[in-house]
């Protein structure tokens, strides 16, 4: 995958190797803003995004994270104009099949998370496909969430607790964090270490609900098509100057 246009290969001397975040998580916000200030129609703010995250994947790789989970589309996005939709439906389907290939070569595992039977069946096969491909690579594990909702996965995790209570496999006292989270779409990936939010909200928008729990939080004005490795870069200085407590002292 990924443009290699780039600096800052290497990772930058005043980061510490031994204290970056494992796991960093994405809301990849203000594509249409960024289209509508240069004069364009909001789709191209949705293609220069995709080159950002493209960036983003290689750097993380490069500089020896070793997952990142960016959220594509959420399970609200369906009211956005139906001509939006389709073009980001169209838009995931072709980047999938054109880095396919590359993602192979890089060793990164894809995997989407999210209610996908509501995906156009072609989009399903091409995730399957890719997911299935690149099921063995190792370097970094790439999340995309789509067509997730943060409160919906909880929903369907209760709901299949709730069917093994039932057909007596568990009892309810077998409950906890660890027999909860292996019903997460999340469990082979684990939480977040870090979150970063372009655009500048602060919000989390029904992302990783469970997961985020002790997350580190990082928002930045950029919008996401001019999120770059320097501002990457600024998020993980951020991340490094804080003390995790994880709610002790
Ligand atoms: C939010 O900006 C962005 C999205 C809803 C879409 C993000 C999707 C991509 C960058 C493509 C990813 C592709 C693959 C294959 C993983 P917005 O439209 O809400 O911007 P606004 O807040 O300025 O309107």
């Amino acid at each position: 995958m990924i443009t290699k246009s780039s600096t800052l290969q290497q990772l930058p001397a005043d980061l510490d190797r031994e204290r970056l975040p494992r796991h960093v998580a994405v809301i990849m916000d203000g594509n249409g803003r960024w289209a509508k200030r240069q004069g364009m129609p909001r789709i191209m703010g949705h293609r220069r995004g995709v080159d950002a995250l493209k960036d983003l994947l290689r750097c993380c790789k490069d500089w020896g994270i070793k997952a990142l989970t960016a959220y594509a589309f959420s399970s609200e996005n369906w009211g956005r104009p139906l001509e939006e939709v389709n073009f980001l439906m169209t838009l995931f389907e072709r980047v999938l099949r054109q880095e396919l290939q590359e993602m192979m070569e890089e060793n990164v595992q894809i995997n989407f998370v999210g209610n996908l039977q509501a995906l156009p069946p072609s989009l399903q096969a091409e995730i399957a496909r890719s997911m299935e491909q690149t099921r063995q690579n190792e370097d970094i594990a790439f999340t995309v969430a789509t067509n997730y909702g943060g409160r919906q996965e909880i929903l369907q995790a209760c709901r299949a607790i709730a069917t093994q209570v039932q057909q007596g496999l568990i009892h309810p006292d077998d409950i906890d964090e660890v027999l909860f989270e292996r019903h997460l779409y999340t469990t082979n990936v684990g939480d977040p270490d870090l979150l970063i939010r372009t655009s500048g909200e602060m919000r989390i928008s029904n992302f990783l609900l469970w997961q985020l729990a002790y997350s580190e939080l990082y928002v930045t004005d950029t919008l996401w098509p001019d999120f770059d490795r320097q501002e990457f870069h600024l998020a993980l200085r951020s991340y490094q100057q804080r003390h995790r407590r994880f709610g002790k002292v």
